[in-house]
């Protein structure tokens, strides 16, 4: 099976977690992506869905899905996004897609965080792929120096030769060179640098069940 296709599996495959009558919380990605169109088979059956950033909305939006302010509604019952690392633990790296901080809020509101990934996403350590931070840009060359301290390097992440900006108006750091084996400990050192408003590390918003496509079907992960 290629990527795309497990991304289609475990998309679908996401729809048993979502709850009859109540609110979704979805993510943003490719992965999600096949979630939206899948959700999009059973959406006289919810109210509609709580949205982590303007692309997933803009979807969710064209194939008839209402989207709701997350101020507008309660706790949700859960969460579905895709994920750019997932560790033994149901910790991750999260922001490939640059909308790590929404992805944190909306997690963060919901019971359960069910991961859709495919089997390439899986790692021992965390650390491998580039680690996402959204930062407020007049913070970004301190913070770059404090990660440079940790043994990282950190760049500016482009867009058309200029800083992507995202979804809050801010910039997107990604780091490369760390091993984040402790992440709840990392998180809470990160995110209390001056400037950072998210650190793509998933540690206190971890996933509570990740549905992981290989070349022999889904398998489900509990942590
Ligand atoms: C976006 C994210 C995505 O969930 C992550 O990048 C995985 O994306 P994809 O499903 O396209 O591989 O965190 O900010």
């Amino acid at each position: 099976m290629t990527q795309d296709e497990l991304k289609t599996l475990v998309g679908r495959a996401a729809l048993k977690y979502v709850v009859p009558g109540e609110i979704v919380g979805v993510g943003t990605g490719s992965t999600v992506n096949k979630f939206i169109d899948a959700l999009a088979t059973i959406k006289d059956r919810i109210p509609g869905a709580v949205s982590s950033s303007v692309a997933s909305t803009e979807r969710l939006r064209a194939l008839g899905i209402e989207v709701f302010d997350a101020n507008e509604v309660g706790e949700l019952a859960v969460y579905i996004d895709g994920a750019d690392e997932i560790d033994g633990r149901g910790y991750m790296i999260k922001g490939g897609g640059a909308a790590l901080t929404r992805e944190k809020i909306v997690a963060a509101q919901s019971r359960h965080f069910v991961c859709i990934a495919d089997e390439s996403k899986r790692v021992e350590v965390l650390g491998r792929y580039p680690l996402p931070v959204e930062v407020i840009p007049m913070a970004t060359q301190r913070i770059l120096r404090q990660f440079q301290a940790m043994g990282g390097t950190a760049r500016v992440r482009m867009n058309g030769g200029a800083p992507l900006v995202t979804d809050n108006g801010q910039h997107i750091l990604d780091v490369t060179g760390l091993e984040i084996g402790e992440p709840l400990a990392f998180e809470n050192e990160v995110n209390q640098w001056p400037g950072v408003v998210t650190v793509g590390v998933f540690a206190h918003q971890k996933a509570s069940v990740c549905l992981l496509g290989t070349s022999s079907g889904v398998r489900t992960l509990e942590f």
